[in-house]
């Protein structure tokens, strides 16, 4: 299959051939935890890095490897690698790329497990966690120096959809040397791909949007040869062992297929969802790159192909307000994650940020009234009526 080959044509074909596989047209799954080696030599031969080959599924999978090199290929990168989960991917980059003394510098909104892995996980081993507010890449620019050795961030952010512009990011982290890292999990390289941009490690919560199923949990990191490499033997195989199954690489090989697909329409519906909510007199503030009213709309109509299936907004009323709308709700499900086929709807003060303290949310910019929506691949007729219901009535005035 070329590169040249489109994107969804990618996802379907790449790296795959039937008549190499009994001309099974779907790939086979590789259920083994270890390989056999043709000789004693061979296997020495492997371990010395001297012969290609598979040894351990702790270390590579023939069904994993499909995945990786699909991934590689959608993001733009050389090479990919496959991991348990998001967490399991964020870990084991940071491990592999840190060490003690060195200093990560992250945006200030970020997914709340990474948020405390950052502030408990990687503080405790000696590594300094600065929280810069990227949004305006001078801040960036200002907090630099020789001790930085990662940026590291998500576009959108989790939950409140603040954006980076990543080719600003890439150009200040290089001038002192230092790596940039990239969460890609709200846009998938369908709608940005950092690599492109000038970024040197992507990773996914592959759970998402790349499943798009809610059935598996996983993860995914594209980088150079080199650094994957680094990643897989270090951070994977000995620091982690956060290593993905090949049954859950099928899943996810089977989510690719269809991802241009759905996220065709999730952002469609998004957009729509997005303008009701901002007309909705019940609703605060929406945050959605696509609305002009978005603070950062110019960075998302450069760096996103289309603005994203996920909504945050706020609720008139604060939180009590909020979670009685929630609370309403019928066909739209009370849960976390998102990028499934079923829209999902969650509030992040209580759920996917309560790892950080009160005073900490209020600092990083996520309000106790904020709701988040991850909008799905439903009728988008029935989620307006959906939240419409929810919500107080409209005066009739409201209403006209
Ligand atoms: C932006 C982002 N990154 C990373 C993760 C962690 O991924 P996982 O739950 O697959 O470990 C999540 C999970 O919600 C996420 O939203």
């Amino acid at each position: 299959m070329s590169s040249e080959n489109g994107f969804a044509t990618r996802a379907i074909h790449h790296a795959y051939d039937p008549m190499e596989n009994e001309g099974a047209l779907t790939p086979p799954m590789h259920l083994t935890s270890t390989f056999v080696f043709e000789n004693a030599e061979a296997g020495g031969e492997m371990f010395a890095g001297e012969r290609q080959g598979h040894i351990y599924s702790r270390i590579s999978n023939p069904t994993c490897d499909l995945l990786e090199q699909r991934i590689a290929t959608l993001e733009g990168a050389e090479a990919g690698l496959a991991l348990s989960s998001g967490m399991g991917a964020v870990t084991a980059v940071l491990w592999t790329l840190l060490s003690p003394g060195d200093e990560v510098i992250v945006d200030k909104t970020l997914y709340g497990c990474t948020f405390a892995y950052m502030r408990h996980g990687l503080a405790k081993w000696g590594v300094t966690v600065t929280h810069v507010d990227m949004t305006d890449i001078d801040n960036l620019r200002d907090a630099v120096s020789d001790k930085t050795r990662v940026v590291y961030f998500e576009t959108p952010a989790n939950p409140n959809m603040r954006l980076v512009d990543i080719a600003g990011a890439a150009e200040i982290a290089h001038s002192v040397g230092a790596k940039v890292v990239v969460d890609n999990t709200y846009a998938t390289p369908y709608l940005t791909r950092p690599i492109e941009l000038g970024a040197d490690i992507v990773l996914h919560s592959a759970t998402k949007y790349l499943g798009g199923h809610g059935d598996v949990v996983a993860g995914l990191v594209v980088g150079t040869a080199e650094q994957i490499a680094e990643i897989r033997l270090i951070g994977m195989k000995d620091m982690t062992g956060a290593v993905m199954a090949p049954f859950n690489a099928m899943l996810i090989l089977r989510g690719l297929k269809t991802l241009a697909l759905r996220m065709d329409r999730h952002c469609a519906s998004a957009r729509i969802v997005a303008d009701w909510l901002a007309a909705h007199p019940a609703i605060g503030t929406v945050y959605y790159p696509g609305l002009v009213s978005f603070p950062q709309h110019d960075l998302g109509t450069r760096q996103m192909a289309q603005p994203g299936g996920m909504i945050a907004f706020e609720v008139n009323g604060g939180m009590e307000a909020g979670i009685s709308m929630m609370n309403r709700l019928k066909m739209i499900q009370r849960a976390v994650s998102l990028g499934d086929a079923e829209t999902l709807i969650q509030h992040p003060a209580s759920m996917t940020h309560s790892t950080y303290s009160p005073e900490e949310r209020a600092e990083h910019g996520i309000s106790d009234g904020l709701v988040r929506l991850s909008v799905g691949l439903e009728d988008v007729k029935d989620i307006l009526d959906d939240l419409e219901q929810s919500l107080p009535p409209r005066t009739r005035h409201a209403a006209e």
